[in-house]
């Protein structure tokens, strides 16, 4: 396989249209067998559940090129498992895991030439989602439903990639106490938009949200989990019942405690002793381990002593050992990584 002609190295976040997606349909109470096709375009009827009533979800994982110069993915089994619980809570039927995972495997491997070769620092972004595509006018979900997944080149999710960035206490809520929040639902992302617009007009790179029951606490950020480390080295993460269960942030608990040998918290985290700590970063699929070197609460600065110019000792070392693991120069624990070939 030839791979495309793309300047790897220079890729940002965006969509690029691939060679090939996958799409199954559910009809009559039950997915068909489903295929690869190479029409990127969706023709629905212009009731579908989706459009009026935002009935859809999605998930987000990565194939990477190993040192050794075989395409893997990492941990599809825990984003088949998510969407299955996103599905669930928004009245989707759900599609089954072992064939989530042989889609992904199937639809990566057709689009091979498009995964970036190993050091470039650019991946292949996979994109499962799920929607109501039948219509609907009563508030009810709809009868018919697609799964798709498609693939695009990816570079570094916040510009700068490696250095550090400086996100805002946000105003307003991404989730609501039994809301969406620990589910992957497209419309969590429509309503922080407002948000995300407004912080880069100000000059931010994201927003950091409060729980929204008490506005007390630290939940994560629009696209990422939150870890801490405080000044004697323990990882602090937020729990709550409103973030998503982020496979990253799961897999950074992991290597903390497993390969580094460091102590974890998983508790709340209050706003107010945010100051205390020595290094914060952003975790998931897209944003990998960004480093935060600044969290601006209306105006009063809270500077990470990391600095803003490199990521703080520890978290280039769960950077390096994450990404070791998902690159192949780090054994990784057991089921983790599935090779496509
Ligand atoms: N939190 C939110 C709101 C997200 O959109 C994402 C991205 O998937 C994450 C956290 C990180 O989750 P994961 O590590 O599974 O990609
Ligand atoms: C991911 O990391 O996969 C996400 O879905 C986050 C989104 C902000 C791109």
């Amino acid at each position: 396989m030839e791979k495309k002609n793309i300047d790897w190295a220079n890729l940002g976040f965006g969509y690029r249209t691939t060679d090939y997606r996958y799409v199954s349909y559910f009809k009559d109470g039950k997915w068909d067998d489903g295929a690869l096709i190479t029409d990127p375009n969706i023709t629905m009827n212009e009731c579908a559940g989706v459009l009026q009533y935002s009935q859809s979800c999605f998930e987000g994982l990565k194939a990477y090129t190993t040192e050794q110069g075989h395409i893997v993915i990492f941990r599809p089994d825990l984003n088949a498992e998510r969407m299955e619980s996103s599905a669930k809570r928004l009245e989707i039927p759900v599609f089954p895991k072992d064939r989530f995972v042989k889609a992904v495997e199937e639809t990566v491997k057709a689009n091979d030439a498009w995964v970036p070769p190993y050091g470039t620092g650019a991946t292949l972004y996979i994109r499962p989602y799920m929607f109501g595509w039948s219509p609907v006018i009563g508030v009810k979900p709809a009868d018919e439903y697609q799964f798709r997944i498609l693939v695009t080149p990816v570079g570094p999710y916040f510009k700068g990639g490696a250095k550090p960035i400086t996100i805002r206490v946000s105003d307003y809520d991404r989730a609501a106490p039994r809301g969406t929040g620990n589910v992957k639902a497209g419309l969590n992302y429509a309503m922080s938009l407002y948000a995300i617009v407004d912080a880069h007009q100000k000059g931010f790179d994201e927003n950091i949200y409060l729980d929204p029951a008490t506005r007390t606490y630290i939940e994560e950020t629009g696209g990422a989990n939150v870890i801490f480390i405080t000044k004697d080295g323990t990882l602090v993460t937020p729990k709550s019942d409103s973030i998503l269960p982020s496979i990253t942030r799961r897999s950074i608990v992991y290597v903390a405690e497993h390969y580094l040998g460091m102590k974890v918290e998983e508790r709340p985290v209050a706003l107010s002793e945010v100051k205390d700590f020595a290094e914060c970063g952003l975790c998931g699929t897209a944003a990998v381990i960004s480093p935060v070197g600044k969290i601006n609460d209306h105006g009063k600065e809270i500077c990470f002593p990391a600095g803003m110019e490199k990521m703080g000792p520890y978290t280039q070392k769960l950077y390096d050992t994450l990404t070791g693991i998902q690159m192949g120069r780090i054994e990784a624990p057991e089921g983790w990584i599935h090779v496509i070939e």
